[in-house]
């Protein structure tokens, strides 16, 4: 009798309580720090309801490739189908479009006892269908608004077509060029991840969750994974509290503050200790000292790799490990769901961690406003009308040309005259409409990028004559559509070189050569590592037999890591940093090339004369026998300079900066006063252009060796010819505290440099001091 009454009870209840939810729209806030008491009340109110395996349920996560007429009936879709229907589901991931989303949705609301709508997460990383350009390439503009911007656009394209959730940024610090994903962070610096992983967020989510064009943002991977030995891909990470505290947690503490909705953590160890097994980064430090109530999702199967990285004994001891550590859902190892309870019975994990988790997630749901309407991001109209509109397009091509970087262009080769008489365009990446979609492309369709080859013919006239020759395949077979890119085999041609002959007969007869080298879009990415970071395939035979006929060369560069460009610059007069720019990619790239756009780009990355460099990163350490003349011997290596041969900050543009007259209104301060650092910047070139002028600082001495340079503010400006602005930062606590020996963020007193400039090699110096 009473397993018979209870279910209606039940339902009475939730009915009583699903009529007061869905009165409201209030705005949510998303900033997690400050918990929003209506949200949590109704929170409470679902969570009284709930039973155990529903309960469970809220916290798994499954991928799932379901059509529109409902999941396919594979083994594994008819468990998860099964799953949906008692709603012991959280959250899905891979299933996109308005009519996908809705069916799989209806599942749920039709089958399930509480009908707790499901969020849908996808990896929109740099764009949903219109692709901007890969994160690294997109940070290399410096321009926060515009990140801004495009991760709002790619959130309005996203929601239109029903998801609520990205599994993005990816604020990793990374420093290896060998590691493949390197392209979906912001680079090698610290506070350089931090102000662009903001600037992600706010644009993903706005300022209301619940509005229909938002989702709810992941800061990702918590935390260590840029940092893999030797640039390995999973790899185990050994840093201390100093490289933990003051290089990897800085952007994730940003994030938090920012209200990300959501956090990821990471498939490495750090120290012995799987990150999602890591309790004192989890619980202590992320949920407890910065007081963050998002929701934390494991990356995928990283609970149950937790057997693999020899930490847990079977997959019930993996879900113990990361429950008791804070992971809240579990994407994809089927732990939680199957050993949970059993661990809940026998006192191994408690209630009160279920709740916790649970909260989170229906926290999230509440904030997207879902329990009003499970199907409010489900409109197969403003998925029409949203996606990949020619509004957005328009604003890919601006990212594109502002992330483009002039790394070397000698006798002002570029720009070119639209009146040229013959222009080559060589390579494998020439034509290539796929490649500048990068990795990580979300919706973006196989080959439908604009090529370069397509970019110059749209924009020079009649009059020019538009040479192309391939000269040599990167890869066999080259990609097909649709491909798994996590199975491409990746076979570097280096047997066929019977184009080149008509590479060099095109470049004879031309002007000028723009070749089009470098990466294709699946070299970097997840599982993506190379040893090798030169011209893959018979890329180099290309450049040299081209070089021979004609001096000319512009290379245009598309990569999603920093590569070897020693032998490339000894010889080419003009390289351009194209990344993998995204849809409108050709466009963009002709707009620099002939002078349209001004290059204002500046690397987020160092770039080394040899992969033997590598982890190469501007903000090291000095050590104790730094590179001198005075010393014969010194850290470093003998048969390679010390130096990058492109460093961090660095950037041409068609004009000419100088910087003068650094000065600092006081030359002493108290820990937790402030001081003003200005700088007269002007352009002294022929042209208006844009510069970032970057701002340095040292701490001479620290309880924790300090980094030689320290990125601490930037401001991108615009200059017209011959004109000056005096650019200010003010350096503050928050510019000069660190993580020290004390385990606490402080300043120590003591002495300081600054430096501002036009990249992270100026000279351009100043000193104060810090007093007790
Ligand atoms: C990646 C994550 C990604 C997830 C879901 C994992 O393999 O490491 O960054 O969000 O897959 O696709």
């Amino acid at each position: 009798m009473k397993i018979a009454i209870l279910p209606l009870k039940l339902i009475i209840i939730s009915s009583l309580i699903f009529t007061v939810l869905s009165c409201k729209n209030e705005t949510t806030n998303p900033k997690h720090s400050t918990l929003n008491e209506s949200i949590e009340k109704k929170v409470d109110s679902v969570l009284a309801l709930m039973q155990i395996n529903e309960k469970i349920g809220q916290l798994v996560q499954y991928s799932g490739k379901w059509n529109a007429t409902g999941p396919s009936s594979t083994k594994g879709d008819q468990h998860k189908l099964e799953k949906l229907k008692k709603g012991e589901v959280g959250s899905m991931l891979n299933i996109t479009s308005v009519a996908s989303i809705r069916e799989t949705q209806k599942i749920v609301m039709e089958h399930s006892r509480l009908k707790i709508p499901l969020i849908f997460a996808y990896d929109v990383i740099h764009g949903y269908k219109t692709i901007f350009p890969i994160p690294l390439g997109e940070t290399a503009s410096w321009d926060l608004n515009i990140m801004k911007q495009s991760a709002s656009i790619a959130a309005k394209e996203s929601a239109a077509s029903g998801l609520n959730w990205t599994f993005a940024p990816m604020i990793d610090v990374s420093r290896d060029a060998r590691w493949g994903r390197v392209m979906e962070g912001a680079g090698e610096d610290p506070y350089l991840n931090a102000v662009v992983g903001v600037a992600r967020i706010e644009g993903f989510q706005g300022d209301d969750l619940s509005d229909i064009n938002t989702i709810a943002a992941c800061a990702k991977h918590f935390a260590g994974y840029g940092f893999g030995e030797a640039g390995r891909d999973y790899n185990t990470v050994n840093v201390g509290a100093n490289e933990l505290h003051n290089t990897i947690l800085p952007p994730f503490k940003a994030a938090a503050e920012a209200g990300a909705a959501t956090f990821m953590n990471a498939f490495n160890d750090i120290d012995g200790i799987p990150a999602t097994g890591h309790k004192i980064l989890q619980r202590d430090i992320l949920k407890g000292e910065w007081n963050w109530s998002g929701l934390v999702v494991s990356d995928w199967g990283s609970i149950g790799e937790m057997r693999a990285h020899g930490y847990a004994e079977d997959k019930k001891h993996a879900a113990e490990i990361a429950l008791n550590a804070g992971s809240d859902m579990d994407m994809e190892s089927y732990a939680y769901e199957a050993h949970l309870e059993t661990l809940l019975n026998e006192k191994k994990i408690s209630i009160h961690q279920i709740d916790d988790a649970v909260r989170r997630v229906l926290r999230l749901k509440f904030e997207l406003g879902l329990f009003d309407d499970p199907y409010k991001y489900c409109n197969e109209q403003r998925e029409k009308d949203n996606v990949y509109s020619k509004e957005n397009l328009a604003v890919a091509r601006d990212v594109a040309r502002k992330s483009i970087v002039l790394l070397k262009n000698e006798n002002s080769l570029l720009p070119l005259s639209k009146q040229l008489k013959s222009i080559a365009v060589i390579g494998p990446l020439a034509d290539d409409k796929d490649s500048p979609l990068g990795n990580w492309r979300a919706k973006g369709e196989y080959n439908s990028a604009v090529s370069l080859l397509e970019g110059v013919k749209n924009a020079v006239g009649e009059n020019t004559k538009i040479h192309y020759a391939k000269g040599v395949d990167l890869t066999i077979p080259t990609i097909a559509p649709g491909a798994n890119q996590f199975l491409l085999p990746l076979k570097f041609n280096t047997t066929d070189d019977s184009g080149i002959a008509k590479a060099v007969e095109v470049a004879k007869k031309s002007d000028v050569v723009l070749l089009v080298i470098g990466e294709n879009a699946y070299q970097t990415g997840e599982g993506r590592s190379q040893t090798n970071i030169g011209f893959l395939g018979l890329q180099n035979e290309l450049l040299e037999a081209v070089y021979k006929v004609n001096k000319n060369i512009v290379i245009v560069l598309m990569n999603g890591r920093p590569m070897d460009l020693s032998r490339a610059s000894e010889i080419a007069p003009t390289i351009l940093e194209c990344w993998h720019l995204g849809s409108e990619s050709g466009n963009a790239i002709a707009d620099v090339v002939f002078g349209d756009y001004n290059p204002s780009g500046k690397l987020p990355v160092s770039f080394p004369h040899n992969v033997g460099q590598e982890p190469l990163y501007y903000n090291q350490k000095n050590t104790g026998r730094p590179y001198s003349n005075k010393h014969v011997t010194f850290s470093g290596y003998r048969d390679a300079p010390k130096k990058a041969l492109y460093p961090f900050g660095f950037g041409l543009s068609y004009t000419t900066f100088s910087y003068d007259d650094l000065q600092l209104d006081k030359n002493e301060i108290k820990a937790g006063g402030d001081i003003k650092a200005s700088v007269n910047v002007t352009n002294t070139g022929d042209r208006a252009g844009e510069e970032v002028v970057q701002l340095y600082i040292r701490d001479l001495v620290g309880s924790f060796v300090r980094p030689v340079k320290e990125l601490k503010g930037f401001e991108k400006i615009m200059l017209n010819p011959g004109e000056t602005k005096t650019v200010s930062f003010t350096i503050n606590e928050k510019t000069l505290q660190f993580y020290t020996a004390n385990n606490t963020w402080e300043v120590e007193p003591g002495e300081f440099n600054v430096w501002v400039g036009g990249d992270s090699t100026t000279t351009l110096k100043k000193s104060f001091t810090v007093i007790e």
